[in-house]
């Protein structure tokens, strides 16, 4: 079984069996680009919808297919489509997907977007982030990088800061991790910005998990400290951001109490909740973790056209 025709709305469309293969492919690929892209996907096209900013996920994306050897149509900027004429979201895929494309990458504020969207499109689609609810193949490349620094994700003591709340990140992070064995998952957030009662909900009986307030009390043996910008652009109300705007900051100050350094990752952009001083630093992993995107994303890719990578 792979993932061959499939869409990827969840992290719960992965198996652990599926995370551990395309790990596998992602290295593989990483090997073999190295020299030169691929023909293997040639004639095949992707298409980037965003309806929300990116960097990395869309061009990581596109690279991907383009290395892949197949090519890519960006939808581009909201404003410059009929959706600025108030076409829905629907009928927008349903073009799209009428004229041919192979797979749809899609990013949307709405939660459900995906699944809409993957509802009404023959081709499949791959939710690139539906508001705050779900980022599958951000928490993809965060697993990808952990395995490749550790080997395994079993086991792990992993603490994830920052917009618990209105971030879609940790929530796909927390999904993806509650389907190993062993990992305790540390979520710490001032209370207003702590995990969402839907996310404690899904991985209760899986994982086990702590709330914490304080992160000098939560890293102290940390393997992994997964850190996430504040989503000013989610909250209802200016001045509620302003309330925890700035509340934390990883710097080597903080860094001194955990015993075992713990490594860092960020899904980025950062604002200011990492100093500058930790990138230096060798445990500082997420640029890396940013370019593991290419390599995860075209196994995926390659798996659901079917191709031989
Ligand atoms: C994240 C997102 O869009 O949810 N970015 C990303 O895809 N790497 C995180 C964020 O915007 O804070």
């Amino acid at each position: 079984m792979n993932l061959e025709g499939k869409d990827i709305v969840s992290v719960f469309d992965f198996s652990k069996k599926d995370f551990y293969r395309l790990f596998q492919k992602a290295e593989g690929l990483r090997e073999k680009l190295r020299k030169r892209p691929l023909s293997t996907s040639e004639g095949k096209v992707l298409t980037t919808v965003f309806f929300e900013p990116s960097t990395r996920t869309r061009l990581s994306f596109s690279y991907a297919m383009l290395k892949l050897g197949g090519k890519v149509v960006d939808f581009g900027s909201v404003a410059a489509t009929s959706v600025a004429k108030g076409e829905s979201l629907t009928d927008t895929i349903r073009m799209i997907d009428g004229y041919g494309t192979d797979v749809i990458v899609l990013r949307h504020g709405l939660e459900g977007a995906s699944r809409r969207a993957a509802e009404v499109a023959e081709a499949p689609v791959i939710n690139a982030g539906d508001g705050s609810r779900e980022h599958p193949t951000q928490a993809l490349l965060d697993l990808y990088t952990v395995w490749k620094i550790f080997g395994k994700v079993d086991g792990l003591r992993v603490g994830i800061i920052g917009d618990l709340k209105y971030g879609r990140t940790p929530s796909s992070l927390s999904y993806a991790l509650s389907m190993f064995d062993d990992v305790q998952i540390r979520f710490i957030a001032p209370e207003i910005l702590q995990v969402r009662e839907e996310v404690k909900k899904r991985i209760r009986s899986k994982v086990d998990f702590i709330l914490y307030k304080d992160p000098r009390e939560a890293i102290r043996d940390l393997d992994i400290l997964y850190v996430t910008r504040i989503q000013r652009e989610r909250f209802e109300h200016e001045h509620e951001y302003h309330r925890v705007k700035g509340i934390y900051k990883i710097d080597k100050k903080l860094l001194e109490e955990a015993e075992a350094k713990p490594i860092i990752l960020h899904p980025l952009p950062r604002v200011d909740e990492i100093s500058p001083e930790i990138d230096g630093l060798p445990n500082a992993r997420y640029f890396e973790q940013a370019s593991n995107g290419v390599f995860v994303r075209a196994a995926l890719i390659g798996e659901i056209l079917g191709l031989e990578t």
